[in-house]
């Protein structure tokens, strides 16, 4: 490498890192990078640049050496697929930590220890985590360059494979070491795999350590994370970074980092586009919302970003919205040509898939892509078939690829001022109880309804499938502070805008209603554009208009709803709106027993609010 600068191990004498020192005049950047090489001890360092290169030798080391395969390249240029080890396919919430001075500052919804405990753990495991090994140096921007939304980081890894998903999924390299002025601050990130190699030892494909931790420093806004190689806990940028630390950084500093896709909605006969949040628990329907097509005519829907929200107020008084990740990091099951054909568009080249199968010709396979090849690889490795009787793809596999390949990007993805947000949706996975839409009275109402946010398990998280789990705003595993000041961040926004009309009206959606026979009672998927046109209407509508109130809040007047051409029985659209009084009060007394964990720390406000829907349903 030209950028590396080997270390004697003999003499124990420092390596220079001459290559940032000349790429970078900030003395934080240059003194932190020294210090975690001299913790970590690695044999090399490696600043990375971002360029195309670098990512292509790095993929072609790790298929050399069998790590990584190469896919096909007629029929999918520039991917591969990585088989990681079978414990390390998922975050790891039991080993997630967010360290504060004070243990309720971290909430109930946190794992908690002090910092200085948590640094007495960490520093034996680091030091020489990364001997054998080469430490990348990623500086990356989350957010476009330079935007006055955008925020940096700089991660170290000795991960090449980490490298290569960094890559795609922030906008790393030269140009974000070259953004990061000289006194600029960044959110320093330390990641290992924690695999140190002894001379001679043969390495594995995926390297990783059954010891893991994935701690936050809220207080200093920084990052370390140790023993996983895995999306969530290994690419810093985003989950710890672009929520857990960023939701800090926005509840001190009056903005909203949220766990939301983006996307912009045309209504092409007037012309007009309104661009909508929307945050659901993992594997939810997020990626598929980002970038649905929409079954009704004379309607556009374009990406601006399927995970990741960053608001902050412009001048107008509106929330100004940017996508901080640069790439795709989405659940390959159940990803199809008729559920996401845009994303099966994205996916076609410069991927890297996880723990997917493969095909006898090179190519990736999972479940619900298409009829099962009659053979192929499965996610272990091993020879697989349809009657094998076990997923050929893990539930929870993944594809890494560039944003800008999604077919329907937005045009203003990569703006720095960001897109402005005119509605906010809520949503989880509820077979029961929830209407297929409904919406908030006004923004105290909105930010109880996003409180109140439940979900069945998915497997995206451990835990057991299926069974309901509270998880406020879809952030329970991403808040970085007690969700109750949380919960007193998103009420304090009213105050925050200089004119509370001018904030997104705020709605619920539920895709996931089954009637008795445990069948989805909405079609989903494209179908949803329907649901986003009564939105789009909404916020359009004086009053009442297109709506009418029920307990739980405004829900479509008759005929608001577009169903033309839908094929949907009387019945199931009966039941898919259906509010039952018991339920919702079983809902309601579950959310008060959720709420009381929070003690002091809940605001008056989400009372009222429990109280107030209590009320109209006892009246209903
Ligand atoms: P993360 O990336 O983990 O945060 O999750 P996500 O919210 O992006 O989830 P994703 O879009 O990948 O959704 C995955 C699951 O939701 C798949 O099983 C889809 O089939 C299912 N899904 C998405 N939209 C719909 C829908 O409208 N109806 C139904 N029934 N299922 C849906
Ligand atoms: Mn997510
Ligand atoms: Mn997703």
């Amino acid at each position: 490498y030209n950028n590396s600068v080997l270390l004697n191990h003999y003499t124990k004498r420092f390596y220079s890192i001459d290559t940032l020192k000349s790429k970078t005049n900030n003395k934080n950047v240059i003194n932190w990078v020294e210090e975690q090489a001299k913790l970590c001890k690695p044999d090399k360092i490696h600043i990375c640049d971002g360029s195309n290169e670098e990512f292509e030798r790095l993929t072609s080391e790790l298929v050399q050496k069998g790590f990584i395969t190469k896919l096909n390249p007629n029929k999918r240029p520039n991917s591969f697929l990585a088989r990681s080890d079978p414990s390390d396919v998922a975050r790891v919430e039991s080993s997630t930590f967010i360290c504060t001075k004070d243990k309720v500052d971290a909430g109930p919804n946190n794992n908690w220890k002090d910092p200085k405990d948590m640094k007495a753990t960490l520093n034996p495991l680091f030091d020489g985590c990364m001997k054998g090994r080469t430490m990348y140096v990623m500086p990356y921007s989350m957010g476009p360059i330079n935007s006055p939304i955008s925020h940096v980081g700089v991660q170290v890894t000795d991960s090449p494979f980490v490298v290569c998903n960094m890559k795609i999924m922030t906008r790393m390299g030269d140009e974000a070491l070259k953004s990061i002025k000289e006194n600029d601050k960044f959110v320093p990130c330390l990641h290992s795999v924690g695999a140190p190699l002894k001379e001679g030892q043969k390495d594995v494909a995926w390297p990783c350590n059954s010891k893991k931790y994935i701690v936050h420093y809220p207080e200093e806004y920084s990052i370390a994370s140790y023993g996983s190689g895995y999306g969530g806990n290994a690419l810093l940028g985003k989950k710890c970074f672009s929520l857990r630390i960023a939701s800090v950084m926005a509840r001190d500093n009056g903005w909203l980092a949220e766990h939301m896709l983006i996307l912009g909605l045309t209504n092409e006969i007037s012309g007009e586009k309104k661009y909508v949040a929307a945050a659901f628990p993992s594997a939810c329907g997020k990626t598929n919302l980002a970038m649905l097509t929409p079954t009704i005519p004379g309607w556009k829907v374009e990406t601006v970003g399927d995970d990741i929200c960053w608001m902050k107020f412009g001048k107008d008084g509106r929330l100004y919205a940017i996508n901080p990740e640069n790439g795709f990091f989405g659940v390959a099951p159940g990803t199809s040509s008729s559920s996401n054909p845009n994303a099966l568009e994205a996916i076609k080249k410069n991927t890297l898939f996880t723990n997917v199968a493969l095909t006898s010709d090179n190519d990736v396979w999972w479940e619900g892509l298409s009829t099962p090849p009659m053979k192929a690889v499965d996610w272990h490795g091993n020879e697989w078939s349809p009657q094998s009787g076990i997923p050929a793809a893990h539930p929870n596999s993944r594809f890494t690829a560039p944003i800008s390949q999604c077919p329907v990007i937005d045009p203003s993805w990569n703006d720095p001022k960001g897109v402005p947000i005119s509605a906010i949706i809520f949503g989880g996975r509820r077979s029961s109880t929830i209407p297929l839409v409904y919406q908030a009275f006004d923004w105290k109402h909105g930010t109880f309804m996003g409180a109140s946010t439940a979900s069945e398990l998915t497997a995206a998280a451990e835990g057991t499938l299926g069974q309901l789990r509270h998880d406020p705003f879809a952030m329970l595993p991403f808040c970085g502070y007690n969700m109750g000041d949380y919960f007193g961040h998103w009420l304090s926004m009213e105050q925050n805008s200089k004119d509370a009309s001018k904030l997104p009206k705020i709605f619920y959606v539920n895709w996931f209603r089954k009637n008795k026979n445990g069948k989805f009672l909405w079609p989903g998927f494209g179908e949803n554009s329907r649901v986003l046109k009564w939105i789009f209407e909404r916020c359009n509508a004086k009053g009442e208009e297109g709506a009418q109130q029920s307990p739980i809040g405004y829900i479509p007047a008759k005929k608001s709803l577009d169903l033309d051409g839908l094929d949907i029985s009387k019945d199931s659209l009966r039941e898919l709106f259906s509010i039952d009084k018991n339920e919702w009060l079983n809902d309601l007394s579950s959310m008060r027993k959720y709420c009381s964990q929070f003690g002091n720390r809940l605001p008056k406000e989400i009372e009222n609010q429990m109280n107030q829907l209590e009320n109209r349903l006892n009246e209903y």
